[in-house]
């Protein structure tokens, strides 16, 4: 971990940045019980797992004077008529807030809070999205390429995976007749 001031570079095509401490690979394994479409699921992690999205992340202490970055990248496809997504998650501390900036591709953001909010934010190159406290996140790629986007939230966040793992999100972004909506999540366990 470097102690001088640092730039890098999001290279062309893949905006895979020049420097990084941390690539995260997530496949479908990773993605278990998250599709609402468990036939497909099966089917498609019984020819392969699937690589889904991936991060790059630059280190540096989880401090809250730090400010953690990285490019996240989720590839195209779906499961079932479910686009690829990230798992999502709250941050552990739920009171720390996150920036994005959509480098490329199509998606959004879909989000929510504990008390039941909801929002979904659209993706495209040079969006800006303001993530506040206390909403958790997941990127959804409804486009045909990549969706490269460039995260940063504070170093004492903390990922709490498990809440969205067992409840999942109140909404999922699916494809009908060509193009993305946003429907009710059938097996959301929030309310149970
Ligand atoms: C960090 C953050 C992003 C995500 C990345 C992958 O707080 O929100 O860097 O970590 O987009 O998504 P997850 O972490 O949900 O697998
Ligand atoms: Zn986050």
């Amino acid at each position: 971990m470097t102690e001088t001031p640092y730039t890098f570079d999001l290279n062309d095509p893949d905006c895979i940045p020049s420097r990084y401490d941390n690539h995260i690979r997530r496949t479908l394994t990773s993605m278990r019980g998250q599709y609402q479409d468990t036939a497909a699921y099966d089917a498609m992690l019984a020819k392969e797992d699937t690589l889904l999205y991936e991060v790059y992340e630059l280190q540096r202490p989880h401090v809250a004077g730090e400010v953690l970055h990285g490019i996240s990248i989720v590839h195209p496809g779906k499961v079932g008529d479910e686009y690829f997504m990230t798992k999502g998650h709250f941050h552990t501390v739920l009171e720390t807030a996150e920036v994005y900036h959509c480098l490329k591709g199509e998606g959004c953001m879909v989000m929510e809070t504990p008390e039941g909010e909801w929002a979904v934010a659209e993706l495209r190159p040079g969006v800006v999205l303001y993530v506040l406290p206390r909403w958790a996140h997941r990127s959804v790629n409804t486009g045909a390429g990549d969706l490269v986007t460039l995260f940063a939230y504070p170093g004492h966040a903390g990922h709490d995976y498990g809440t969205i793992e067992q409840k999942g999100f109140r909404k999922l972004v699916v494809e009908r007749g060509g193009g993305a909506v946003v429907v009710d999540n059938p097996r959301w366990s929030g309310g149970q």
